[in-house]
């Protein structure tokens, strides 16, 4: 069944745990995570980038091709599934999302000065609204791990109230101490931070960088006010780990190891939604 991510994310807030938002590039990877998803009976974000790096100008049109197997399967799942545009860092990124048939956007304008990220957010939050679609914007910055500082960056509370006011998202993507990717060093995460921001923004909140970040931390965000957890480098891992153990032989066959890699990827998906406590909630 196919819902917007502000439908999906106000219902786990209410209910009190976090959806996972795995990230998804063509069709294997979609099929595990819609897999994983129906196996646990929760629901699930659909997080799809623009391949700029890997097509260029073609993204786009990429990006429709991939939305016409995305969509159809979305909605014969048994389970609720939003389609976001994770990272959407240009305008014509979000328009092309939006008619692409999205459900929701993600209008990433974390690095800009405050006003100029209400601004632009807010343009695009008029044009998405207006046909239905959710969005997710971030402030403050979450950075890489290779460089992590658990310090920088960091989302204000009083600055979030302005924000979610000036700009009407849908949910907010907050920095309270997670990085993308694998940690240079010992995730830290600003519970106390997250707490005044929880109290003082009535909207669903979101983690990115959720690979790393460590177990504990993230059953505790997926029980204090996050709702959506971003997921990429630890399922690729999982992934590369369910290849290293196959026995190769003298196969030539890569199809067997593309289903590995896809498998890992799935159990470490269902792993995270057993932790979030969206499992089950179905
Ligand atoms: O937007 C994507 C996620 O934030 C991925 O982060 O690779 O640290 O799980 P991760
Ligand atoms: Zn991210």
């Amino acid at each position: 069944m196919l819902i917007t991510m502000k439908e999906m994310l106000v219902e786990a807030q209410k209910k009190g745990y976090a959806v996972p938002a795995p990230n998804v590039w063509n069709e294997s990877s979609v099929r595990a995570a819609l897999l994983a998803a129906e196996e646990s009976k929760s629901p699930v974000i659909l997080d799809c980038s623009f391949m700029e790096r890997s097509y260029g100008e073609k993204a786009a049109k990429v990006m429709y091709e991939q939305m016409l197997y995305t969509i159809p399967w979305s909605k014969d799942a048994t389970i609720p599934v939003a389609i976001n545009l994770d990272h959407g860092m240009q305008y014509h990124h979000a328009v092309t999302a939006v008619r692409a048939g999205f459900t929701s956007i993600m209008v990433d304008r974390s690095s800009l000065p405050f006003a100029e990220n209400v601004r632009q957010v807010k343009e695009l939050v008029d044009i998405a609204h207006a046909v239905g679609v959710s969005v997710e914007a971030e402030l403050g910055h979450v950075g890489e791990g290779e460089t992590y500082d658990a310090k920088s960056n960091l989302t204000d509370p009083e600055e979030a109230v302005k924000y979610v006011e000036l700009t009407g998202v849908d949910c907010l993507a907050v920095a309270v101490g997670t990085a993308h990717g694998a940690y240079s060093g010992t995730p830290y995460i600003d519970f106390e931070r997250l707490e005044e921001i929880r109290r003082s923004v009535s909207i669903p909140l979101v983690m990115h960088g959720g690979s790393g970040t460590g177990d504990d931390n993230l059953y505790k965000a997926a029980r204090s006010g996050i709702c959506k957890v971003n997921l990429y480098t630890d399922l690729v891992t999982a992934g590369m780990e369910a290849i290293r153990k196959l026995d190769l032989g003298s196969s030539n066959d890569f199809s067997f190891v593309e289903d590995a890699a896809y498998e890992g990827y799935k159990e470490k998906l269902k792993l995270y939604m057993a932790l979030f406590g969206s499992a089950g909630q179905a």
